[in-house]
């Protein structure tokens, strides 16, 4: 009945198929595609009134799909539409065009869906891009598989927020084109109007991007509408530095204003670590320096040390986390510190907004969330948002990441206790061990110097071994050396769990995987769990 039904409906909606072409009319928001695993990728062809407008690969289902994906369509309305694909497929039969994705019902209450996380409907995502504020609005592009929850087809998903908490998903920004699928970078607001894309008063929102293609080239692209829409420079490339570096790696700008030299930064990862461009313009690059000993997806950000607008010092991290800090002077940067590792576990990629306003002056992260979602079409996430800051410790200037204090808008506080045994604290979070959402800040303080922490469903969320000085394997030693405690905060979401330590002088990512259904248990040679205090968080999704 329901099959018939959909096939009228498609007959009305003017969906045609013959071997391996589907033409229809472009009238609503939505084409719903069906997927399955078990097919091939295969190259299919948007046309656009007769025209090649995109290209991707993807496993269209031939029996049952494993789940469906979408093509926003919206911009297409009342032009023709042209699937074309290599073979006759039985899915291509069921694609429809609707103005609900498949499975819209469900939508951000699926079971395994991240409550306070972002993830995007459908397919999959890695590295945020262009992380930018502009009137009133926090931008977050993103690498992205439309049409498939694995990585493949790079496209700039995008979707934007008015409190870094709460998310809307918009269409795609930039698809893959002649030079390459449209790998990581960033975008800058061009208010001096530099590369003459801006109307008066309405500067030009940048994006800065690597395609990559039969090489990697950087290439930029402009948006007069907060990033709705974008126009590609004609001139693109804009930097083809693969056969100077004689590699294929070269990717990743970051671009920033540097307003004591009035110019514009590229940090660029080239083969063994970052180099330095400078432009006036957005469109012509000159090269500067390069810093060896980072990897992907570089970052390069000012701090002040311990909030003095006096004392400010450069910090330059690559994908992994792992940080220098120096001193820049528009063109070089110079370390005087390093490598330092802040963060740890299933995140990567992380890079910081762009053009956060003076009054506020907070620098914000987001990362890639390494978090496989075996149970929904979609894979990854981002991790919640964070506030840098660079903070004196007994072994000099250290990088802190911390939960923005937005999280705060999510937050239902159940209770506060001091001082309890370890049964005593784990009996106090019984209550909420089956919540899809949680923050959890807590101090324990050990009587020996053993391992101790808390886990949950049988898995270690924190292992702190004192006799080796680690914590869930990786090596730490607090600020203070001998002390006993150690505070965490804890941000537990369906798949994934944040954890600070020390107001966040060390935290890291991981995929939450319950083992068992105990929940959780503070263990430990005679712990004492000097501070505890729950509270629930309601879904960003709400
Ligand atoms: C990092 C990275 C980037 C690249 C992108 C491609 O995760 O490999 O270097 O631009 O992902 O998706």
């Amino acid at each position: 009945m329901k099959r018939t039904l959909l096939s009228l409906a498609m007959l009305l909606l003017g969906v045609g198929a013959t071997a391996q072409e589907i033409t229809l009319k472009a009238q609503k928001q939505y084409l719903n595609i069906p997927i399955s695993h078990k097919q091939n990728r295969e190259r299919m062809t948007l046309e656009v009134d007769g025209k090649p407008e995109r290209t991707f690969n993807i496993r269209i289902a031939e029996g049952e799909p494993d789940y469906w994906v979408f093509c926003d369509i919206a911009e297409f309305k009342g032009k023709q539409l042209t699937l074309k694909y290599p073979r006759h497929a039985a899915g291509l039969d069921k694609i429809y065009q609707a103005d609900e994705i498949a499975g819209q019902d469900s939508l951000y209450r699926e079971r395994y869906r991240p409550q306070v996380h972002y993830t995007q409907r459908r397919g999959w995502n890695n590295d945020p891009n262009g992380l930018i504020y502009y009137e009133g609005e926090y931008h977050l592009f993103y690498q992205h598989n439309p049409f498939e929850r694995e990585w493949e087809n790079m496209t700039w998903g995008h979707a934007v927020s008015r409190d870094l908490v709460h998310w809307q998903e918009l269409a795609p920004a930039l698809h893959p084109d002649h030079l390459g699928t449209m790998f990581s970078g960033s975008a800058v607001i061009d208010y001096d109007n530099t590369s003459g894309w801006g109307e008066k008063g309405n500067p030009a929102m940048v994006a800065i991007y690597t395609a990559d293609g039969a090489r990697q080239t950087q290439c930029v692209a402009y948006s007069l509408d907060n990033g709705r829409t974008w126009t590609k420079y004609e001139g693109n490339p804009v930097i083809d530095s693969g056969e100077k570096w004689a590699t294929r790696d070269t990717r990743d700008p970051r671009v920033f204003w540097y307003a004591p030299k009035g110019h514009w930064v590229m940090v660029l990862n080239e083969r063994d670590g970052h180099s330095i461009y400078t432009s006036a313009d957005l469109k012509a690059w000159q090269y500067k320096s390069h810093t060896t000993g980072f990897w992907e997806c570089p970052e390069l950000i000012e701090l002040a040390v311990d909030g003095n607008p006096e004392n400010k010092k450069w910090v330059m991290y690559g994908a992994s986390g792992t940080y220098m800090i120096g001193s820049f002077d528009g063109e070089k940067f110079t370390p005087e510190a390093g490598k330092f590792y802040y963060v740890r576990g299933n995140i990567y990629a992380a890079q910081c907004y762009n053009n956060i306003p003076a009054e506020d002056g907070r620098t914000i992260q987001i990362g890639w969330g390494q978090i496989n979602h075996p149970y929904l079409p979609v894979n990854g996430m981002m991790t919640f948002p964070t506030e840098l800051t660079l903070r004196t410790t007994r072994n000099g200037v250290r990088l802190y990441s911390y939960p923005v204090a937005e999280l705060a808008k999510l937050q239902e506080l159940k209770g506060n206790w001091a001082n309890l045994k370890a049964e005593e604290a784990t009996a106090k979070l019984k209550p909420y061990d089956k919540e899809g959402a949680l923050l959890i800040k807590t101090t324990i303080r050990l009587s020996h110097a053993t391992s101790a922490g808390i886990s949950l469903d049988g898995q270690n969320i924190v292992d702190y071994d004192m006799n080796r000085n680690t914590i869930n394997g990786t090596f730490y030693s607090p600020d203070e050396i001998g002390s006993m405690e150690l505070k965490m905060t804890l941000l537990i979401d369906r798949t994934s769990v944040e954890v600070y330590i020390d107001d966040g002088t060390y935290s890291y990512v991981m995929e939450r995987r319950a083992h068992n259904s105990s929940g959780f248990n503070f263990w430990g040679n005679n712990i004492m769990v000097k501070e505890l205090e729950v509270s629930t968080l309601r879904s960003i999704w709400e």
